[in-house]
């Protein structure tokens, strides 16, 4: 079968395995349908994300058809199509035991720390697996992960009905906060700096949109919450500035969510934080978000036209990662598709 590997940084190649087997009772055989391209992925590429070890098969945006099953599943079918929830967590440690698997001391990421589903088959724990509704095409479901991403930061921040939100960022991580966050009732402010990424923002439900380029952002913020700033500030643009200005900006009793994995300090001052009573959490992939998201893309609640740039088949992976990495102003999603 084909692979999707990254060998070390900078080589990434298409390569030859053997079909993998289910030796445990309880993992199930999926013949992998379609892979999202994620920015982590380009930096695993680019050997520039601190946890990812090579030789790597990427891929932690997947979904697929159950083709074997171990002994003991249950509750899945051979010839589901499914979605991969791709962190394998110890369930012991303090945050295991929390209910947050995602931030587990021994988290393992598919794709990042283990070989992940860019591949024609792989063998996954069945409880990593979400059974898709029926109407849910592979280049819907395929967005899922990315969705749940969203939602998680929406989760953290606690967004209320009636809150103000600013989104920071309208890349794809901002997009799927923005119609989180709608769904939840809020009223939501987008940034960005590029103004084909704050129409499509627009199309997706924002109430309002600021070029941070060009307007003052804090000005506009103020003057659309009448005077009081957003109530959540979810950060998606995640470099220094982005997090210092959402805890400039985010009103008393507000929430800051940071999405960010930079290394590079920011500078805060910690009165800024107590005068406000702000909360400042970090965000990290998902917990028990699948089946929010799954519910919600079944009732259709989220709209996704134009969320997939271009679909690409597996043949031409590097030229779809060579795409993303040159057209980053422009790209939402880039798919690869296994048909
Ligand atoms: N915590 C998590 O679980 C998690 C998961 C996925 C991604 N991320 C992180 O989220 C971040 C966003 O990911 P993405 O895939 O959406 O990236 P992206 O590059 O698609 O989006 C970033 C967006 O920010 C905009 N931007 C840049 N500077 C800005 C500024 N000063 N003001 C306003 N907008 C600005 C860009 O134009 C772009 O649209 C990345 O840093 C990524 O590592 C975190
Ligand atoms: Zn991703
Ligand atoms: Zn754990």
């Amino acid at each position: 079968m084909k692979i999707g590997v990254v060998e070390k940084p900078g080589v990434l190649k298409i390569a030859d395995r053997d079909v993998p087997k289910v030796t445990n009772p309880d993992d199930v055989l999926i013949k992998v349908k379609r892979v999202g391209i994620c920015g982590s992925d380009i930096h695993i590429y680019h050997g520039k994300n601190p946890f990812a070890t090579y030789p790597r098969v990427w891929g932690h945006e997947f979904v697929g058809e159950v083709v074997e099953i171990g002994s003991v599943v249950n509750g899945i079918q051979k010839g589901a199509h499914v979605v991969v929830e791709p962190i394998i967590y110890c369930g012991k440690c303090y945050a295991c035991r929390q209910g947050r698997g995602n931030i587990c001391e021994t988290l393992k990421v598919m794709g990042v720390h283990i070989d992940g589903g860019c591949q024609e088959y792989i063998v996954v724990p069945a409880a990593n697996v979400h059974v898709l509704p029926t109407p849910l095409s592979w280049d819907e479901a395929v967005l899922i992960e990315p969705f749940t991403i969203g939602a998680q930061a929406v989760y953290r921040g606690n967004v209320l009905p009636g809150d103000f939100v600013l989104v920071m960022g309208a890349g794809t991580i901002g997009l799927t906060a923005l119609q989180m966050a709608k769904l939840a009732g809020a009223t939501v402010i987008v940034t960005d700096l590029v103004p084909a990424k704050l129409d499509y923002a627009k199309s997706r439900g924002a109430d309002f949109t600021i070029n941070a380029k060009d307007e003052d952002l804090t000005a506009r913020v103020r003057e659309i919450t009448g005077g009081m700033g957003p109530n959540v500030t979810i950060d998606a643009v995640c470099i220094k500035t982005s997090f210092e200005q959402a805890v400039e900006i985010t009103s008393a009793a507000g929430r800051v969510v940071e999405l960010s994995f930079n290394e590079i300090k920011s500078e805060i001052a910690p009165v800024n934080i107590i005068k406000k009573e702000l909360t400042i959490c970090g965000s990290r992939l998902q917990t028990k978000r699948f089946p929010v998201v799954i519910d919600c893309l079944k009732q259709g609640k989220i709209p996704l036209e134009g969320f997939i740039t271009k679909i690409y088949p597996i043949a031409d992976m590097v030229e779809a990662f060579d795409f993303v990495d040159k057209n980053n102003a422009s790209v939402r999603k880039v798919v690869i598709s296994f048909d």
